[in-house]
């Protein structure tokens, strides 16, 4: 069956890319990455997604996260749809801030579990879904995402997303529904309650449950 699972190390594929040829450990660095797919160039919903993407480079900056994007297009297919893209972000005229692979063999796609079987082209081959993967520091995965075609991402909740696995992994935090940067965290189940009062200075309070059980513990960091 091919696909990554979460904490699997992500695969150090070569690639043709709108950049130039990368292995993927070496494009990656010591940053965080994060690498989303599209179905095809010169699509409607995939221009929006990108241009969106494109305007929020700097988010992705910010938070150490070097951005690269995938479709079974050409690089050169690829860099004339850049333009289009950029035009839409009201960017006409700049570069695309982040490169596109192009997997016109699909084997990265194969590799990666990205075709959709219901979503095919012209031809009658079958397109990419729309992915995200974001990758650690150690070249491990630690999330993703799977749409469809013809459902758009939400670049913000993927930013919300990056900011909470950051904190995660530096904290024995999580991060409850709908949470956003700034907003109260959840002390882990694992930590017990002695370890939790020393780990967080700003106090540890627990919300009483009908149960008695005392596992919402909150904390502000
Ligand atoms: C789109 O990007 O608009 C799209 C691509 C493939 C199928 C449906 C929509």
């Amino acid at each position: 069956m091919p696909g990554i699972l979460l904490g699997e190390a992500f695969p150090n594929f070569e690639a043709d890319t709108t950049s130039g040829r990368i292995k993927f450990h070496d494009f990656l660095g010591d940053s965080w990455g994060i690498l989303f797919s599209h179905p095809a160039d010169y699509t409607p919903v995939c221009t929006t997604e990108l241009a969106r993407a494109a305007k929020l480079a700097d988010e992705f900056k910010k938070r150490g996260v070097k951005m690269i994007a995938l479709s079974i297009d050409s690089v050169e297919d690829h860099k004339n749809w850049s333009k289009d893209v950029m035009a839409y972000a009201n960017e006409a005229g700049s570069p695309l801030p982040f490169p596109i692979i192009a997997d016109e063999k699909r084997e990265l796609s194969v590799q990666l579990g990205m075709l959709d079987p219901d979503e095919r082209n012209k031809a009658g081959l079958p397109l990419t879904a729309r992915c995200v993967f974001v990758i650690g520091p150690d070249k491990k995965l630690k999330l993703s995402i799977l749409y469809p075609a013809t459902t758009g991402r939400n670049f913000d909740e993927i930013l919300r997303v990056i900011d909470s696995l950051q904190l995660t992994a530096q904290k024995k935090v999580a991060t409850p529904v709908d949470w956003k940067p700034g907003e109260k965290v959840m002390v882990v189940p694992s930590l017990p309650d002695s370890e939790a009062t020393a780990l967080f200075p700003n106090g540890v309070t627990t919300k009483e449950m009908p149960s008695g059980k005392k596992y919402l513990r909150y904390t502000q960091i």
